[in-house]
């Protein structure tokens, strides 16, 4: 079983997994046990595999670049989807005047083109047009103010992302840019040419006061953390040119394929994810962390942490029965500079917390120095991983590392549009495997609706309209009572 594997010039380096090859086998049996393939299928066939939903999880169809149809309830869905590809393209060759674009949502309506833009611009800035881009996610004000700080309201565009256009933090951020772009004489037509909603509720946006022509849909088949690859993606677009952002959807394409047709011991995802289950079965870890040596990734482990703890993080399966373990904590941050931050619990710890590195080939600026830097980046990424896992042995046990800690490392050729595509469409059909082998529902997220409906009746109080603080415990009472005093 090779310790290398390629797809879409990506190459996953598992040899510090120290997994033999019976102990692949194992692996990879139980993965077809658990029909792995088989979920994959009815994915890619527009199942209702979203069982709580009764919907179909059909994202790889927003990257499709191929002319084969891709079908939902037997509909075929590539007209709608390129549909909105000609409406963004459309936009994005009528950008003159605009210096600014908003861009309000939050979870998996931000951390995708949030992610991307910042990715493509840290490591290209002279590719990007100077639009700037002002990403808002939370409802604490202070986010919104530095935007609108920055901002030119007269020529601003605002990008309302919400799949169900209901979501508290979005909602209210959008009144407030509304109210600044009236405090600012915007007049009520050009306000009506400002707003743009993108969402799959289009009804909601419409009533909000969105002009309908303004209305940039998706689909009830697309998860919100799934939605990057959507109109969710229009500021990538907006900000590196629409050919980047079909790069984008190519490279995701590509790892499509290789996932679709790459036999088990060779396939990207599926290996990836059998290193976790193979940490789990032989180190119970309760965590894992994700270090991208690359400062451009800095946001992907915060994307990764949607994807897989709200897949993941679960306990009831699709059968109704309970599966311990399930996804592990997930967290991280860019490398060099973890180092100096969590990597000391990391090589002497009392947990072995599994790390995925993930590392590009080429130097990601074109300062002078910039090969001297990538070779200094690199080589401590590398020694890293191989001080986890073969530790240290000193004099005294206080300076010894125990070594024995697992890390894969992922490499990309180069940083751009096409391979960081393919990059976090690895990770989706590695959340996908997962969820088969735990048999869990990857695409619901029922867990976090309680701390909304709690948080309504406490506004509430915190405004002074909830006396009888109805719906609140006596801590939280007692919590308001003080802060209101
Ligand atoms: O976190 C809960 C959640 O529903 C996520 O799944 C979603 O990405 C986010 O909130 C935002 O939802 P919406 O896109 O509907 O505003």
């Amino acid at each position: 079983m090779s310790k290398l594997i390629s797809a879409v010039d990506l190459v996953l380096d598992t040899a510090y997994q120290k997994i033999d090859d019976s102990q692949w086998r194992q692996l990879i049996d139980m993965a077809l046990s658990k029909e792995v393939f088989k979920r994959r299928d009815a994915i890619f066939s527009g199942s209702a595999i979203n069982q709580s939903e009764g919907r179909a999880a059909l994202h790889p169809a927003l990257r499709n670049l191929s002319n084969q149809a891709m079908t939902v309830n037997g509909e075929d869905v590539m007209p709608l989807v390129k549909g909105v590809w000609q409406r963004i393209e459309g936009f994005c060759n009528q950008l003159i005047g605009i210096t600014d674009v908003i861009c309000l949502g939050i979870g998996g309506s931000d951390w995708g083109p949030r992610l991307v833009c910042d990715a493509l611009y840290q490591v290209n800035p002279k590719d990007s047009k100077s639009i700037r881009l002002h990403f808002v996610a939370n409802v604490d004000s202070a986010e919104l103010a530095t935007a609108l700080a920055k901002a030119q309201p007269r020529s601003t565009r605002v990008l309302i992302t919400s799949k169900t256009f209901t979501t508290l933090e979005t909602i209210r951020n959008a009144q407030t840019v509304i109210n600044w772009l009236k405090l600012h004489q915007v007049s009520p037509s050009q306000l009506k040419k400002c707003l743009i909603g993108i969402t799959a509720n289009p009804k909601a946006a419409e009533e909000f006061g969105i002009a309908p022509e303004n209305i940039y849909p998706f689909w009830d088949w697309v998860g919100g953390r799934f939605s990057v690859w959507s109109a969710v993606g229009f500021p990538i677009a907006i900000k590196f040119g629409f050919d980047t952002f079909k790069e984008f959807l190519a490279g995701a394409h590509a790892m499509d394929q290789h996932f679709l047709n790459a036999d088990a011991q060779e396939n990207m995802p599926l290996i990836l994810a059998l290193t976790l289950i193979h940490n789990q079965q032989k180190h119970g870890i309760t965590a894992k962390a994700i270090v991208p040596y690359a400062h451009a990734l800095r946001f992907l482990p915060e994307w990764l942490q949607q994807l897989e703890m709200e897949s993941h993080g679960k306990t009831v399966t699709l059968d109704g029965q309970t599966c311990d373990p399930t996804s592990p904590v997930v967290f991280g941050s860019a490398g060099s500079n973890s180092q100096h931050s969590y990597f000391q619990m990391l090589h002497q710890g009392n947990q072995i917390i599994p790390v995925d590195f993930i590392a590009i080939k080429q130097p990601m600026s074109d300062l002078p120095e910039a090969k001297e830097h990538h070779q200094s980046l690199v080589a401590n990424c590398l020694a890293q991983a191989q001080a986890l896992a073969n530790g240290s042995k000193e004099e005294f046990a206080y300076d010894s590392c125990p070594g024995g800690r697992p890390s894969n490392l992922i490499w990309l050729p180069k940083l751009d549009a096409y391979h960081l595509g393919a990059l976090l469409a690895l990770y989706e059909h590695r959340a996908i495997c997962l969820g088969a082998i735990w048999n869990l529902n990857s695409f619901d997220q029922p867990g976090v609706e309680l701390g909304k409906k709690l948080a309504k009746p406490i506004q509430a109080a915190l405004k002074g309209e909830n006396p009888s603080l109805e719906g609140i415990d006596e801590i939280t009472a007692a919590r308001i009572r003080w802060l209101n005093s």
